[in-house]
């Protein structure tokens, strides 16, 4: 989090010493991505490395040739690292398992999202102009159930001391977490200093009610009374989860949705620095 700290406060420079000089990351995404492949690859470019992407559709995979095999024929290549976003909750770790290179989680299913959590804590500690947030009580939005976002970010979250709660209807908040759940978003939003928005995963056959926008929405109403810090990891459903003008960047200097995305790319050369640098 120093590191990304350091390289969000350089700006969109590239770091002199170039520490991934003639290295080669695999971008190896197998699900879409706008933000995170985007950062990675940007990440690469700023730290003078090169990169290789190996996506859904244009893989062997589709002849039959599983994840682990083409993490092998990519390392035979010789790329330094491996970016890997999968349908898998376990894809990542069991190429890690396979591979003698680093191999970095880009979001595996449902279960875990690591430098999603780690770009969230770097927006939110700057925010709040402190590493510490024991006096942070944050809640966590929507699709619980479905969501690697939320899983990292309640580990990431509650290691820096924070509260989290997490809200939704009942069938998509799983209490198992190691949190407090609610199904009462305005009296959870009346005790919290940040919101972390998700998106309802309709391709992952989650299914709500047509009440989901009025009891779990950030509307404008809800938007207009309340002080604190609002997050959305992307992509965003507007008009369900978050509405039009909440999203829009401009809405408050506590919309952080941008700053999510722009700590993204400093989050993530650190992460490649130290791993691969
Ligand atoms: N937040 C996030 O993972 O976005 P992408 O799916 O666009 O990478």
């Amino acid at each position: 989090m120093q590191r990304a700290t350091h390289f969000l406060d350089a700006g969109d420079r590239y770091e002199p010493s170039a520490p991934l000089a003639g290295k080669i990351i695999a971008n190896l995404f197998m699900e879409n991505s706008t933000r995170t492949r985007c950062s990675f690859t940007i990440a690469t470019k700023r730290l003078g490395g090169d990169f290789v992407d190996l996506l859904d559709g244009t893989s062997s995979a589709s002849k039959g040739e599983t994840l682990v095999d083409t993490a092998l024929n990519l390392e035979a290549m010789g790329v330094a690292g491996i970016v890997v976003r999968c349908s898998q909750d376990t894809g990542a770790s069991e190429i890690a398992a396979s591979v003698g290179i680093p191999v970095i989680n880009a979001g595996s299913g449902t279960s875990a999202h690591p430098t999603q959590a780690l770009l969230d804590a770097v927006t939110l500690t700057r925010y709040y102009g402190t590493d510490d947030l024991s006096e942070q009580h944050i809640a966590i939005v929507g699709d619980i159930a479905h969501s690697r976002v939320a899983r990292s970010n309640v580990i990431g979250l509650t290691k820096l001391g924070a509260t989290v709660t997490l809200v939704g209807p009942q069938e998509l908040v799983p209490d198992d977490l190691g949190c407090e759940t609610s199904t009462d978003f305005d009296n959870t939003l009346s005790t919290v200093s940040a919101v972390m928005m998700l998106r309802v995963q309709f391709e992952r056959d989650a299914q709500v009610g047509e009440d989901y926008h009025e009891k779990f929405g950030l509307t404008e109403h809800r938007f207009a009374s309340f002080r604190g810090a609002v997050l959305h990891p992307g992509p965003m459903n507007r008009g369900l989860e978050i509405d039009d003008n909440v999203a829009n960047p401009e809405s408050s200097p506590h919309n952080l949705i941008l700053s999510q995305v722009t700590s993204g790319v400093a989050t993530r050369m650190a992460i490649l620095e130290h791993l691969i640098g």
